[in-house]
């Protein structure tokens, strides 16, 4: 299998990669490097991988790249991605996260990939009331970035067709260590907290947030490229392995990093709220997360202990301030 992975050098994506190598499969990524290639040194040997310096609002470079290589799938992760990296520069994001995303997934099908895997996110469901959010409630995405996500499942969806299949995974907050890390992610951001700051610093605290293993998510990618077309395609799947409030999550990394630690609570206006169904993925696909969080926090919290993340206040590891700090990076205007 030929696997055309955007967004490679990325968070997810630089734990996906050596997975799909490690299977067999060949993997290109695209990516314009806004964090570095370092996050994928340790495939450069690898047999069948490449990796390919471009930004995916080159519409040319993208079009060549297809024509060289014939994949057998898309998985679609490149994106200014958060909410507050998306409102930085709002005519960016639309580049980003709509137009290319528009171009990339007429440009893939107009090729002949059969499959095109989006990674879209839970945040397209908004704040919700309802006990249970699944798959059937209408969108009702709050953000800039939540809605140029909802925007691109309508696209891949009306593309999708006998010989096109499109599938949109509505992730929850990923967490646990990745080559390229992030610390802008709820549970990384406590794990940071509880072992380096002598206290763990919580906004709000009632509210649910919904998250998941990075291995997890990498599983279901690795699922999804194998999935019956008839099952899947034109749809979207939550994943998700558990629920918590703030403060629970601030408490399960208390429990496990250090039990005698502080936890202040501040104020917030962040107050989404949602508790996510996983049922779709688990009934039709069979797909159970088989990580808990708290093995995130320990790989987190080892990290941080052993130099694999030498200097933590480093800005790369928060979108953010990297943008903020590298605007030629990301073309920010
Ligand atoms: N991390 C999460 O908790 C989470 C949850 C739900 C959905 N997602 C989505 O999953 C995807 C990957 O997330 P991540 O955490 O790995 O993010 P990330 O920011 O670590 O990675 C994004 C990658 O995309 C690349 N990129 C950005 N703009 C590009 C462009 N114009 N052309 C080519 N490459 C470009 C960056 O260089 C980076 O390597 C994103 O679409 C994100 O919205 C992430």
């Amino acid at each position: 299998m030929r696997v055309l992975v955007t967004g490679g050098a990325g968070y997810i994506g630089s734990r996906l990669v050596p997975r799909l190598l490690e299977r067999g499969a060949a993997a290109t990524v695209v990516d314009s490097l806004v964090y570095g290639a370092t996050p994928l040194e340790a495939c450069r040997e690898a047999s069948g991988f490449r990796l390919v310096e471009g930004d995916l609002r080159d519409r040319r470079a993208v079009g060549s790249l297809l024509r060289e290589e014939s994949f057998d799938a898309v998985i679609h992760l490149a994106a200014i991605s958060n909410d507050p990296s998306s409102e930085l520069d709002p005519e960016l994001t639309r580049e980003v996260n709509s137009e290319a995303l528009r171009a990339l997934m007429a440009a893939v099908k107009e090729s002949g990939v059969p499959r095109f895997l989006y990674a879209s996110s839970a945040s397209v469901y908004g704040v919700r009331a309802e006990p249970e959010v699944s798959e059937e409630l209408a969108l009702s995405p709050l953000t800039l970035y939540a809605r140029y996500k909802a925007e691109g499942e309508g696209i891949l969806n009306d593309l999708c067709d006998a010989d096109f299949c499109g599938v949109s995974v509505r992730a929850a907050t990923v967490c646990g260590y990745s080559p390229r890390m992030r610390l802008d992610l709820t549970v990384n951001i406590l794990t940071e907290h509880a072992v380096r700051r002598g206290a763990i610093r919580v906004f709000g605290g009632s509210q649910l947030r919904p998250n998941l293993h990075i291995d997890d998510l990498v599983d279901f990618y690795l699922l999804l490229l194998e999935a019956d077309a008839a099952v899947v395609s034109g749809r979207a799947f939550n994943v998700c392995a558990a629920n918590a409030s703030v403060l629970e999550l601030a408490e399960l990394v208390r429990a496990t990093v250090n039990p005698e630690l502080p936890i202040e609570r501040v104020p917030t206006d962040d107050l989404r709220s949602y508790h996510l169904s996983a049922r779709r993925a688990s009934d039709e696909l069979g797909f159970r997360p088989r990580r808990s969080l708290q093995e995130a926090i320990r790989e987190v919290a080892a990290a941080l202990a052993d130099g694999r993340l030498p200097d933590p206040d480093h800005p790369i590891y928060r979108n953010v301030e990297w943008m903020k700090l590298h605007p030629e990076r990301v073309g920010l205007g």
